[in-house]
């Protein structure tokens, strides 16, 4: 297999296109700004690469830090979206296990498998695929490429579009079996084996009580696993926007307990809550599933506005602040860089551990997860509030950043996709 491979294609044009066959893609335009596009399809550039024809794609959490411009190095007119799946249409000379025709989903994540972080599972740390070296300069060290997140990840078109360049198409794509319909399937290259990251990764075990910051689909998930994983409570939090998805994800999950972080008596904090709630000692493990890019004060809103730092350090304090002694505490939801007054005392002086951060590998997991979703043991579909069209997406883009009440993580349909399966929502025209 090739040691290298073509990076910053965002957008294919007439380099790395066929413009004489254009196809539907949802492009960033600016700060605030996405547009849905008629663009060039993908060519096979390198030797290991596949072209998928997309039949199902969606929104991320992720795609808002994107829209915000909270993330470095985007470039107008790059292609987004970093979970999709669909069928082959052509293959590299050195694509060997994936075949013309095949049904499969692809890992936001792009890596090798073969260097020294991928032998380890360790996909999203690939050393071939981010040729970059911004995030050298800030965190010591690059993440692999990711698909449709900027050139900060190596700057790959993404797959909310109709057709995808997957380079390294044997490592990246996982073969979807004919009872795992798309609606299902989706959601393995994201949201499934990143909550699952989440709680494996901070150690969630039998008779332990997890608070989770954040009721979006991750949050949601990193519920479902927490319980899966023998917790015995699990608190999910949220407020303002968000707040319906307590209620949302409680309906799925009625063990769950909540707390409306917009609706605690004055002078309440979050933490004190937790407390309260477990014994005045508080929960073995918090999980954050929301995003540094939401201060929750005015102190955090201005110094966020001001540049002086990149995210709020109050999620996190409040999860140092909240855990047990030596309870552990893991980062899911994106932060870009520095943040101010974190509390650092609360770290050190209490033991309190941080683990289960970081961009989640989620090759790692999606074959046990495939099989856990074809026992039906897991349920991405408790999540899938709709079904929508690629042509929508610029609305997709600003209902979910609105957090529109009752959609909680959509399947995107391009003309390509299978009618919905039976128990995937139907078809919302909007
Ligand atoms: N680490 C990874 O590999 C990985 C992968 C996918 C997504 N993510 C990140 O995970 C996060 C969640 O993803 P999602 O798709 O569920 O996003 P989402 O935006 O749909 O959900 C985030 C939720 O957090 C809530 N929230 C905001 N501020 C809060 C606060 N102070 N306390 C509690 N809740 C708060 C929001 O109201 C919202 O409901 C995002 O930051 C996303 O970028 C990380
Ligand atoms: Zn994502
Ligand atoms: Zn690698």
């Amino acid at each position: 297999m090739s040691a290298s491979i073509t990076t910053h294609v965002s957008n294919y044009g007439e380099k790395y296109g066929d413009p004489s066959h254009t196809m539907k893609a949802l492009t960033w335009q600016g700060t605030g700004r996405v547009k849905v596009v008629e663009t060039a399809s993908p060519k096979i550039i390198d030797p290991g690469d596949v072209i998928l024809q997309v039949t199902g794609s969606t929104i991320c959490g992720s795609d808002l830090h994107l829209l915000h411009g909270a993330i470095p190095e985007l470039q107008k007119g790059d292609i987004l979206g970093h979970e999709f799946c669909g069928i082959v249409v052509s293959v590299g000379p050195d694509v060997k296990k994936v075949k013309v025709g095949n049904r499969a989903v692809a890992s936001f994540q792009i890596a090798c498998g073969e260097c020294y972080y991928c032998k380890q599972g360790l996909a999203t740390m690939c050393e071939r695929t981010n040729t970059g070296e911004s995030a050298t300069k800030l965190y010591g060290r690059k993440t692999s490429g990711f698909f449709g997140y900027s050139h900060f990840t190596g700057g790959f078109a993404g797959g909310q579009a109709e057709y995808v360049r997957v380079p390294y198409g044997d490592v990246n794509l996982l073969h979807l079996p004919d009872n795992i319909p798309d609606e299902k399937g989706l959601y393995l290259s994201d949201v499934l084996g990143t909550s699952w990251n989440a709680v494996v990764d901070t150690g969630v075990k039998e008779g332990d009580t997890v608070a989770i910051w954040g009721a979006g689909p991750v949050g949601q998930m990193a519920a479902e696993f927490s319980f899966f994983h023998g917790a015995k409570r699990v608190i999910l939090i949220d407020g303002g926007q968000g707040k319906w998805r307590l209620d949302f994800v409680k309906k799925v999950l009625p063990k769950l307990e909540t707390i409306d972080f917009t609706n605690l008596p004055t002078g309440e904090s979050v933490a004190f809550t937790l407390k309260k709630m477990c014994d005045g000692r508080g929960p073995d493990v918090a999980i954050e599933c929301a995003a540094g890019e939401y201060s929750k004060g005015w102190a955090h809103y201005f110094q966020r506005l001001l540049g002086m730092e990149t995210d709020t350090s109050e999620l996190v304090n409040e999860m140092l602040t909240s855990v047990r002694g030596f309870g552990r505490c893991g980062i899911t939801g994106v932060y870009a860089g520095y943040c101010n007054h974190f509390n650092i005392g609360a770290l050190m002086e209490t033991g309190v551990k941080l683990s289960g951060n970081g961009q989640a590998p989620v090759q790692k997991y999606w074959k046990e997860l495939l099989k856990y979703v074809q026992e039906d043991k897991i349920h991405p579909l408790h999540m899938v509030t709709h079904r929508l069209r690629l042509e929508d997406m610029e609305k997709v883009y600003d209902l979910f950043d609105k957090r529109e009440p009752g959609m909680q993580k959509v399947f995107i349909q391009t003309r390509f996709s299978a009618p919905p399966s039976p128990g995937a929502p139907a078809l919302t025209l909007i």
